[in-house]
This record gives structure tokens, sequence and C-alpha cells, in this order.
């Protein structure tokens, strides 16, 4: 029996407006939690009014805040914002991340600057921060990639920018640990979202669906029940990483 709840928690989602953290804010705000809908690109403010809509329509609060969570200011913003609205902060779920399929001898500097920044400096501080806020008991929650767990080319930049989280959340699991607070991350196999389409080719996209026991793509709505339970009764699990991808990689 559920014993943990999303009622009345207070949460802030990192890419919160669109895509798979779309769907996490609204499925948390559709279980009457309070959701910080957090977005990056003037493009992505639409979404974001959409998804504030769709949380308050389904019984939850809500409100969107723009950042570039490369910059601290723009996290301790964020986190700043959601203790002034709501009071306190129970669970942080960050969906922030960019992709790039390049080679290694053809990769420049500006690139893994940039890869760098979004991936792994994003989500040190989105757990730093978060880390200070939060109440005994939250939950932190980052989305990394399966690709983790893949032996493969051409995503040095973007695996290898994700992989640090892996530590700062086994990090971060032992330091919050003494109040209760859980760390974990959950990694997707390739999702059908506009995501992953402009990287990959025909060949490309065939072979990722071929891999998965269905024949497709992994579907956000079957990673969302996974972050719902990590970030309620799935609270004993710490430090870890959990690969969903329908059978793609051994991890
Ligand atoms: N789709 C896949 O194949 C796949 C597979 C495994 C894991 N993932 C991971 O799943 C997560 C969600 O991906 P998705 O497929 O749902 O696509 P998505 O909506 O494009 O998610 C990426 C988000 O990161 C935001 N972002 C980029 N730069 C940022 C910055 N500097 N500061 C703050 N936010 C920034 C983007 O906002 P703007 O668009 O407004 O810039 C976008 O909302 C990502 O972390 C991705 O790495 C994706």
């Amino acid at each position: 029996m559920a014993t943990q709840m999303l009622k009345g928690k207070v949460v802030v989602v990192g890419a919160g407006a669109k895509n798979l953290g779309g769907l996490i804010s609204r499925t948390f705000g559709a279980d009457g939690a309070s959701v910080v809908v957090h977005y990056n690109s003037n493009a992505t403010k639409v979404s974001a009014d959409e998804t504030v809509k769709t949380v308050k329509a389904s019984g939850g609060d809500a409100f969107a805040i723009q950042g570039d969570l490369t910059k601290v200011s723009d996290v301790v913003k964020l986190f700043d914002e959601a203790v002034k609205r709501y009071g306190r902060l129970d669970i942080a779920v960050n969906t922030v991340g960019k992709v790039l399929k390049k080679p290694f001898v053809e990769t420049t500097e500006k690139e893994y600057d940039e890869m760098f920044a979004i991936n792994a400096k994003a989500a040190y501080f989105f757990i730093k921060e978060s880390g200070k806020r939060m109440n005994e008991g939250g939950k932190i929650i980052t989305i990394l990639t399966s690709l983790l767990a893949a032996f493969t080319g051409l995503y040095s930049t973007y695996a290898g920018a994700k992989a640090p989280v892996e530590h700062f959340t086994r990090a971060a699991a032992k330091e919050f640990g003494p109040r209760g607070i859980s760390v974990t991350n959950v990694a997707p196999g390739p999702m059908d979202t506009p995501f992953f389409y402009p990287v990959e080719s025909p060949d490309a996209i065939a072979y990722h669906k071929s891999q998965s026991m269905n024949g497709k793509l992994t579907d956000i709505k079957d990673i969302v029940p996974i972050v719902k339970f990590l970030a309620t009764d799935g609270w004993w699990i710490t430090g870890q990483t959990i690969f969903a991808n329908g059978g793609y990689t051994t991890r």
C-alpha cells in the first residue's frame, strides 16, 4: 500500500515544460503536488504556460520560471523562488539535457564546454541547491541516459558529460542521507521525443528501435511511473541509477 503521496508536496521540475519533463510536471500536478515548472529558452515558454495551466486544471498548483541552469545564479534563483512561493521543497527532478552525436576527432572545445555545462555542471548545482533547501525525507532525481551502459562511439561528450552525475548522485546520497533524502538517477533508452531525432540517421533510428523488446523507442509514459516511484514509495533506493530501456542495454 502506498505510504508516500505526492499530494501537498512541493516539486521543482528542471526543464519541466515539455516532453519528459512536461509529463512529469503534469503527472505530479494531477496527484496534487505544487509544481515549479522550469523552462530554458523563450521558445519553450508557450509549453511551460500550457503545462502550468494543465496542472492547475487537474487539481495541483504550478508556476513557470525561466532559467539557464548552466548559470549557478539561475539555479539559485529557481530554488529560492520555489521556497518563496510555496514555503518548502520536497522533491526536485532534473530533466535538463543536450545531445551531440559526433566523432571524437571533430568535436570542438566550444561543443565540449557546452555539453559539460548543460549535462554535468547544471546537474551538479541542481543537486547542490535542492539539497540545501530540501525538507527531511526529500527526493532528488536526475535524468541520465542508457548510453551510459552502451559500448558505442559518437556520443563521447553526451554520455561522457552525463557519466559524472552518477558519482555526484552517490556523493549527495551519502551526504544528504542523514536527513532522509534519497538521491537517484533514471537512465532512459532512446526516447520518442523531438530531442532524439535531429542527431540520428534513419538507419540509426531503425537500429535503436530494433534493440528494445517491442521494436519501439522508449515512451516517456513508461519513464514517468519510475520517476514517480522514486519520488514516493521508492525512497529506500538511493545513490543508484535505474536503467529503463526495454532491454536495450545490459544495465
Ligand atoms: N530523447 C531521448 O532519446 C533521450 C534518451 C535518454 C535520455 N534523455 C534525457 O532525457 C531528458 C529529457 O529529454 P527529452 O527527450 O524530454 O527532450 P527535451 O524536452 O528537449 O529535454 C531537454 C531539456 O533541457 C533543456 N535545456 C537545454 N539547455 C538548458 C540550459 N542551459 N538550462 C536549462 N535547461 C536547458 C531544454 O530546454 P530548451 O529546449 O528550452 O532549451 C529541454 O527542455 C534529457 O536530460 C535527455 O538527455 C533523452
